[in-house]
């Protein structure tokens, strides 16, 4: 029997007095589950399935009519989501809107903003960054005409886990026109520091943007404020929009009015939209990123879920995260040391310094995944070794960590991960 911080009874205390503890309850549940993998795919609350079904039902009974004479009419749905998600990274009215998804608003955004010129062609970014958004720079660079081996400048991480800010702004020289990072790296959690990134680019007179699909929802941002250039997100993971759900852009104030490099008639401003002329007359605000149809069926449930997490609040909601990945942490190192069970901490141990998940490492990462699936724990993998574990303020228990924290336990000492196999199916 654990006594202390260790014990059952103090994750029940923890619970006792957490004040997003009755959200949990807002949420549905995977019978017989514990869900530690939000980061991936949040799970659906009531208030989502309340407004998806809503849609439905207007779909239903207004047909076409529901571009204008729906609840929240069709025609605006993209720009009443950006209001919601207003406060979620610190955005001023008409900076956010709703629309296409994460790569392809990464697409959407750097053909406008990357604009090689001379010697000055460079987009950074880092290795550790989410493939997807490499692929895509690579690719824009090359619609350029560059050569995305010369002109990809990716900061290298010391430790395989992690990128020092240091190390990226001593890569932002002359040749740099663009940089593109996470806010949030996808395997080891690390948050970066955005505002200090937002400043070191700007008085290098490089432009910069984030992909923020793993803070939007659990980390409260200041984009405005930071001056940050641009911003994309998906609304699947701690927004819990459902999967594949409509994504999320953000283009600062003093950007309104560029052309969009990838235009197209949702962009165009809707006073004129249906005049169906020849020339494109792009929104005044960061409407005119959009290119087409806004996806209403998945733009649905983000409507109930943002509402939702904008009643708990996004500065509670930190709070939690930090509380519970610091206990998680704490309960790791104090039930499962290394050198007896081989879990290593690769996510920083400052809670400033990281978001929503914890990423743990094991030798035999893949099967003790299986095995801690097996026990009725959804974590997820990535590889080489990393067990990412999100505990989601509005849904997971400090009772949820301290369960999952024995599960891993008992299947290193019963060897449960043994009889799994080693291979990877396509899907991880
Ligand atoms: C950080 C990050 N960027 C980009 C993507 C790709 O997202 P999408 O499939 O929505 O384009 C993901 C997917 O999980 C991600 O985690």
């Amino acid at each position: 029997m654990e006594s202390g911080k260790l014990s059952e009874d103090y994750a029940l205390q923890l619970d006792a007095r957490d004040p997003l503890a009755p959200f949990k309850h807002r949420f549905h549940h995977i019978d017989g589950a514990i869900y530690m993998d939000g980061n991936s795919l949040g799970l659906m609350c009531r208030e989502a399935e309340e407004s998806l079904m809503r849609v439905v039902e207007e779909w239903r009974t207004l047909g076409i009519g529901g571009w204008t004479q729906a609840k929240v009419p069709w025609i605006s749905f993209a720009e009443e989501l950006g209001r919601l998600t207003e406060p979620l990274v610190g955005a001023e009215p008409g900076e956010v809107v709703a629309t296409g998804g994460t790569t392809i608003n990464l697409h959407a955004l750097v053909a406008t903003f990357y604009n090689p010129q001379g010697e000055r062609r460079r987009i950074l970014a880092d290795e550790l960054n989410f493939p997807s958004d490499l692929y895509a720079l690579a690719s824009q660079i090359a619609l350029r005409g560059g050569d995305p081996w010369e002109d990809l400048v990716l900061v290298r991480s010391r430790d395989g886990h992690t990128i020092e800010e240091d190390d990226v702004v001593e890569a932002m020289d002359q040749d740099v026109q663009l940089a593109l990072l996470p806010s949030v790296y996808y395997r080891s959690g690390q948050l970066l520091d955005m505002e200090r990134l937002t400043r070191e680019a700007h008085e290098r007179g490089i432009t910069i943007g984030f992909d923020l699909g793993h803070s939007v929802g659990v980390v409260p941002h200041r984009l405005h404020q930071w001056g940050v250039d641009f911003a994309f997100w998906c609304n699947y993971k701690y927004v819990n929009g459902g999967p594949g759900s409509i994504g999320g852009l953000y283009v600062h104030q003093k950007h309104w009015g560029r052309r969009p490099g990838l235009a197209g008639w949702f962009g165009n401003d809707r006073s004129t939209m249906f005049d169906m002329r020849l020339e494109f007359q792009p929104a005044g605000d960061a409407s005119a990123w959009q290119i087409g149809t806004t996806h209403i069926l998945s733009a649905a449930p983000v409507e109930g879920s943002l509402r939702l997490i904008n009643e708990a609040g996004i500065e509670r909601i930190r709070e939690k995260s930090k509380a519970i990945t610091s206990y998680l942490i704490e309960l790791v190192d104090g039930l499962l040391p290394e050198e007896e069970y081989g879990f290593h901490v690769v996510t920083p141990r400052d809670p400033e310094r990281r978001g929503g998940h914890v990423g743990v490492s094991h030798p035999d990462g893949w099967r003790v995944n299986q095995a801690l699936i097996a026990r009725g724990v959804v974590p997820d993998f990535r590889p080489p070794n990393i067990i990412r574990l999100a505990p989601v303020p509005l849904y997971t228990s400090y009772h949820d960590v301290w369960r999952t924290v024995h599960h891993m336990k008992a299947i290193i000492d019963r060897g449960e991960h043994l009889s799994f196999s080693k291979e990877k199916p396509t899907v991880t």
